[in-house]
């Protein structure tokens, strides 16, 4: 055991895993004057989480959101490392971001752990497992925490903090100082089921798939009432879409075995995903995408809804 202080603030950071959240932590992060180093078990996702990482920096310097030499200081520190030990040596915080799956990632950080210089963070992307459970194995569960960004991470405010039940105060107001250097605001949430995004979220998007189901609106207008009705700047439906359709389910799963039924995915959910309609990224989810964007969905049409019909909504 070493008691080496809690690195404060975070220099380096070492992301594990470069699909969807991870190349988005990664821009951020280097966007924000952080030594990155992205790593990823598969060289075409680490070759292609790069690519992604650095085009997205190209775009805010094209957008004028950063300066030029910005923008060259952000691409020198986004590094891409196909091997484990060089990714974490001299890292202040390691956040994972492998699949959703308490087994892969418990195995991931019993090789992560002893890499780790002394003090260093072990953080979790997770949406929806526990904390503690992600802790258990772990020789320091003081310095693991979850931080719960949201896709797209460059764009999106908020960074989820939670606290396990072993995670010290030294951690999270080291993960406070992060949140600001990266221009999120934190919430702290105490380790629960879903936490507060996916517990609330996951109970929107489930309702309105069994909305959908019982043909009570189609999906275009269950995304509608939500957006004009409440706000939301997009609707249940489409966000799934953008999440992942096997994402979601995942989740779903986790927590209705922690909460109950009433989280229980819905068939229509399992089918999709079962067809491989896994929402943007393979082209069909809720809708379907194109160049243009979504289109109007496929799901069964409700009063008012899509002409095409109930086809694959079951
Ligand atoms: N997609 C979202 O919108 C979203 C939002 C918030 C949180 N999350 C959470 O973030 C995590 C990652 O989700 P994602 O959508 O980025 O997944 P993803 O499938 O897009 O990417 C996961 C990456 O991890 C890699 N990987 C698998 N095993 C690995 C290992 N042992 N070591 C290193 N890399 C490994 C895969 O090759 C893949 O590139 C999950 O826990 C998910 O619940 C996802």
């Amino acid at each position: 055991m070493d008691s080496a202080p809690v690195p404060n603030p975070i220099q380096t950071v070492a992301v594990l895993g470069a699909g969807t959240m991870g190349r988005g932590i990664a821009q951020s992060a280097a966007m924000a004057g952080l030594s990155v180093r992205l790593f990823d078990v598969s060289a075409e996702a680490l070759r292609e989480g790069h690519a992604s990482a650095l085009a997205g920096i190209a775009r805010f310097e094209a957008k004028g959101r950063l300066t030029p030499e910005a923008a060259e200081n952000a691409r020198e520190r986004l590094g891409a490392v196909r091997d484990l030990a060089a990714a974490l040596s001299g890292a202040d915080l390691a956040i994972e971001a492998v699949p959703e799956s308490l087994a892969l990632k418990s195995d991931l950080y019993s090789r992560v752990e002893p890499l780790l210089k002394p003090g260093a963070l072990l953080a979790s992307n997770t949406s929806s497992l526990p904390i503690g459970r992600l802790a258990a194995s772990l020789t320091h569960p003081d310095r693991f925490v979850g931080l719960h960004f949201f896709n797209p991470v460059p764009l999106m405010k908020l960074l989820e903090i939670v606290v396990g039940p072993a995670t010290t105060e030294d951690a999270v107001s080291s993960c406070r100082a992060l949140a600001v250097r990266l221009g999120k605001e934190a919430i702290v949430v105490k380790d629960s089921p879903g936490f507060a995004t996916s517990r609330l979220g996951v109970a929107l998007g489930l309702e309105a798939m069994r909305m959908l189901e019982e043909g009570v609106a189609s999906a275009a207008d269950i995304d509608r009432a939500m957006e004009l009705g409440y706000g939301h700047p997009m609707g249940p439906l489409k966000l799934t879409d953008l999440v992942g359709l096997d994402v979601r389910l995942a989740i779903a799963t986790a927590l209705a075995e922690e909460l109950g039924p009433r989280f229980a995915p819905p068939a229509l959910l399992k089918s999709k995903v079962s067809r491989g309609e896994l929402g943007k990224k393979t082209g069909r989810g809720f809708y379907a995408w194109g160049p243009g964007g979504a289109s109007e969905p496929d799901g069964a049409a409700g009063p008012g809804g899509s002409p095409s019909g109930a086809g694959g909504s079951t």
